[in-house]
């Protein structure tokens, strides 16, 4: 008898320790598998960023591509066929003709070609690099004083920066999507561009006294602007600060090393 009820004892557990043994793998099991799950949905996640990140970057580098094909072709052709109607215009009043409307057309051809060429030179990397950062910020200044809703200031602590080729003009046309966007969206009336270098750091501080954005809010509407400008400054190492709140304007700070180190 007694050895009958030792039996069923170590049956009971032997029984107790293998169900425990299978509940413990199978929790092993389970755990494996939500690790493996929660792995492979985070690699999901960073390969799904990346692809974003160089669609964006491969976006841009389409973009610097036709900026350049389009400002040469207004640079070589249009400049150049109204190069060609100013010359006409001048033989026709040395040949006698004293029409008022030709000086008047004369003049407005000249204004088209000067415009064309402040355009141009905005858009051609080339001639941006060779300009220099802080006149193609002047630059872009007066364009926004010239409309006669603005009215704009600069300062800086340098009147040269060392900058290399790409960051002149990757902080070039992050600059100039915020003035974009302050034409756009701010309705403001004063836009103010200061630089300030702090341990070899430059911080180009551009201010407007619009109506700022809130990019939480519910209304936001985001663009292509800021997230390129935010792309822009992760492919050069550059840091983006945005300070806006609806009513009290916008503030944007972009933070570059000066020199390529
Ligand atoms: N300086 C500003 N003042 C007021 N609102 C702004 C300013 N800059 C940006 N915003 C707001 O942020 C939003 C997003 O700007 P973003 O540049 O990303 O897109 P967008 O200008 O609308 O379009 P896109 O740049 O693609 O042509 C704008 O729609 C606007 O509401
Ligand atoms: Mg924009």
């Amino acid at each position: 008898m007694e050895e009958v009820s030792k039996v069923i004892v170590v049956g009971v557990v032997t029984g107790t320790m293998f169900l425990l043994l299978f509940t413990l793998i199978m929790m092993m099991v389970l755990i494996n598998y939500q690790r493996r799950k929660k792995k492979l949905a985070y690699e999901k996640k960073v390969m799904e960023a990346q692809f974003e990140q160089e669609l964006l970057q491969t976006q841009l580098e389409m973009q610097e591509h036709t900026l350049k094909t389009v400002s040469q072709e207004i640079h070589d052709n249009v400049g150049q066929i109204l190069s060609l109607a100013k010359v006409n215009l001048n033989i026709l009043s040395m040949e006698g003709q004293q029409d008022p409307k030709i000086t008047e057309v004369k003049e407005l051809v000249g204004k088209a070609i000067q415009e064309l060429r402040a355009i141009s030179t905005g858009y051609f990397a080339d001639t941006l690099v060779e300009e220099g950062l802080i006149a193609a910020i002047k630059r872009e200044l007066t364009q926004l004083e010239k409309t006669g809703i603005f009215s704009t200031s600069f300062q800086a602590d340098t009147d040269q920066l060392s900058i290399d080729k790409t960051r002149t003009i990757f902080i070039y046309r992050m600059f100039q999507e915020i003035c974009n966007n302050i034409i756009k969206h701010a309705q403001a009336t004063q836009v103010a561009v200061r630089l300030i270098i702090e341990k070899q750091q430059i911080h180009m501080i551009i201010s407007d006294n619009g109506n700022g954005f809130n990019e939480s809010d519910e209304t936001f509407k985001p663009g292509m602007g800021l997230s390129s400008i935010r792309q822009r400054a992760l492919m050069i190492g550059a840091k983006v600060n945005i300070q806006s709140s609806a009513g009290q304007g916008t503030t944007i700070e972009l933070i570059f090393n000066e020199a390529n180190t």
